[in-house]
């Protein structure tokens, strides 16, 4: 799938099919290319077939139009009142529901929100087919119709950028989705490997490397698996050299059984989608030279299966972190802020003024924000500040959980320095989450994104985005690089 700016001169030569977008109080939205007669006209058929223009509602009408006759899909977006830029991506993935096995061209009459409608028509055109290839859609490109041509550079450049998000999206939706067995920690590290170039250089460090380095916390999940850990760090470094660096850093528990504190059968079922911080950062990593941020950027993620293996590390258990901290394992389900412990001292090493970590990290968040709005939290205000409003951009949702300094005597060891949870059982369990991250950051201004609700859903999260993998933070992250 792709999508295109179109003149309206030459939709006008040609007989494709052609939408719009409906609100249901106030009409066509930004179809400007029409005429007041074609207007006239096309909302006399739309009232013909009962069309409301509510949220999720096609219609099909064919008339003259354009000078042509033509099929017409008319896409409610509901009220205008409260209506922004993600009413749009939604309204235009039910736009390619309903034309994705019909069509092979249609364009868009709409001047508004083109990002978000190339966004919404690319993200919903999405298949997961790496075991299963579907019926192949006949739709293979879309284009949004330019009335003007001094519009023409701004729609490039909003179609252009939505084709980058959508791909690195859809790449971390399609490694998220890959059964658990299928992605081993060797295999993600070697797709890491394949985005070196174009300003991006790549780092494996295997088991060895990693004790060198004393990771002691992140081996100590690892031991239940046969399958050996990597920890891996990309780097991309902008042509035009630059002192401001940043580090994005990603949970990857390719499976997450929960080890020997073993999961309940129903609680381990999605659980290959415990790496979808890690791929995140890949699916950053896979467009950043066409996202070509300013400033220096750092890919860390800990790449690891939690199993219950003969070697496994046991309840009791003392680990020492990087930055030699010792924690004491009570829970090796709570396996996540073990493996990122390591991967954040890596990245406070790094010296960089922002250090973002995105971890499906607890099931407390799920409870707390459910499926639509991911936990943040943070040791500072301007940098949380600046990921929500990157989200905000994105229409992606963050909700700020608070650091309570009070509770970290929760996570005070009884023979180590730290526990890996808190005394305090069932109390705040995202916020404890952040308390111990917390503690690897070595004062860099950091900020954490729960994404175990956002990340992964059961049922179909918008017309957009089908059940599975969401993609989910990886446009905010973009929009946040994009702006630095
Ligand atoms: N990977 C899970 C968190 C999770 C839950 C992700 C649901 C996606 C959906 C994490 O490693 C975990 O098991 N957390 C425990 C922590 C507890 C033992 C303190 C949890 O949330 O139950
Ligand atoms: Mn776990
Ligand atoms: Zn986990």
């Amino acid at each position: 799938m792709n999508v295109t700016p179109l003149p309206l001169k030459t939709l006008e030569s040609d007989h494709r099919d052609i939408a719009v977008f409906v609100y249901e109080d106030a009409g066509l939205a930004g179809a400007k290319a029409l005429s007041n007669a074609a207007k006239v006209a096309l909302n006399a058929k739309l009232h013909e077939e009962s069309f409301k223009a509510g949220a999720k509602e096609v219609c099909r009408v064919d008339l003259d139009i354009l000078g042509k006759h033509r099929r017409v899909f008319a896409v409610g977006l509901g009220k205008k009142k409260g209506s922004t830029s993600e009413t749009f991506r939604r309204a235009a993935g039910s736009l390619l529901g309903a034309i994705r096995s019909k069509r092979e061209k249609v364009a868009v009459l709409c001047s508004e929100n083109p990002q978000a409608i190339a966004e919404g028509l690319l993200l919903a055109a999405y298949k997961y087919e790496e075991y299963h290839k579907g019926d192949a859609d006949k739709l293979t490109s879309a284009a949004i119709v330019i009335q003007d041509s001094g519009a023409r550079v701004a729609l490039e450049k909003a179609c252009a950028r939505a084709a980058t998000y959508a791909s690195a999206v859809c790449f971390a939706r399609d490694l998220v989705n890959r059964a658990p067995s299928d992605k081993t920690p060797q295999s993600v590290a070697d797709l890491a490997l394949t985005l070196e170039g174009s300003g991006v250089t790549v780092t494996v460090m295997d088991k060895v490397a990693c004790a060198d380095m004393g990771m002691g916390s992140f081996l100590g999940v690892a031991r239940g698996s046969d399958h050996p850990p990597v920890m891996v760090h990309m780097v991309y470094k902008p042509k035009a050299s630059t002192k401001k660096r940043v580090a994005i850093v990603g949970k990857g528990v390719m499976f997450d059984s929960g080890g020997l504190s073993l999961k309940p059968a129903q609680s381990m079922e999605d659980m290959k989608c415990d790496m979808a911080g890690a791929a995140s950062v890949l699916a950053v990593f896979k467009v950043i030279a066409e996202l070509k941020p300013k400033i220096e950027v750092h890919g860390i993620f800990a790449a690891t299966y939690n199993m219950p293996g003969p070697d496994a590390y046991k309840p009791g258990d003392v680990l020492k972190a990087m930055n030699g901290k010792t924690i004491e394992v009570w829970n090796t389900d709570a396996e996540g802020r073990l493996v990122l412990a390591d991967a954040l001292c890596l990245a406070a090493k790094q010296e960089p003024q922002a250090i973002v970590d995105l971890a499906t990290l607890t099931g407390a968040v799920v409870v707390a924000l459910g499926s639509k709005v991911a936990g943040i939290m943070g040791n500072d205000s301007r940098l949380v500040s600046a990921l929500k409003a990157a989200g905000k951009r994105a229409d992606e949702a963050f909700c700020e959980l608070p650091l309570v300094e009070d509770y970290k005597e929760n996570i005070k060891g009884n023979i180590a320095e730290l526990l890996n949870i808190s005394k305090a059982r069932g109390e705040a369990g995202s916020i404890i989450g952040g308390l111990f991250l917390q503690e690897f950051v070595d004062g860099k201004p950091w900020v954490h994104l729960d994404i175990a609700g956002t990340a992964f859903t059961s049922g179909e999260s918008a017309t957009y985005a089908p059940k599975g993998a969401t993609g989910s933070p990886v446009r905010t992250l973009l929009e946040w690089l994009g702006a630095l």
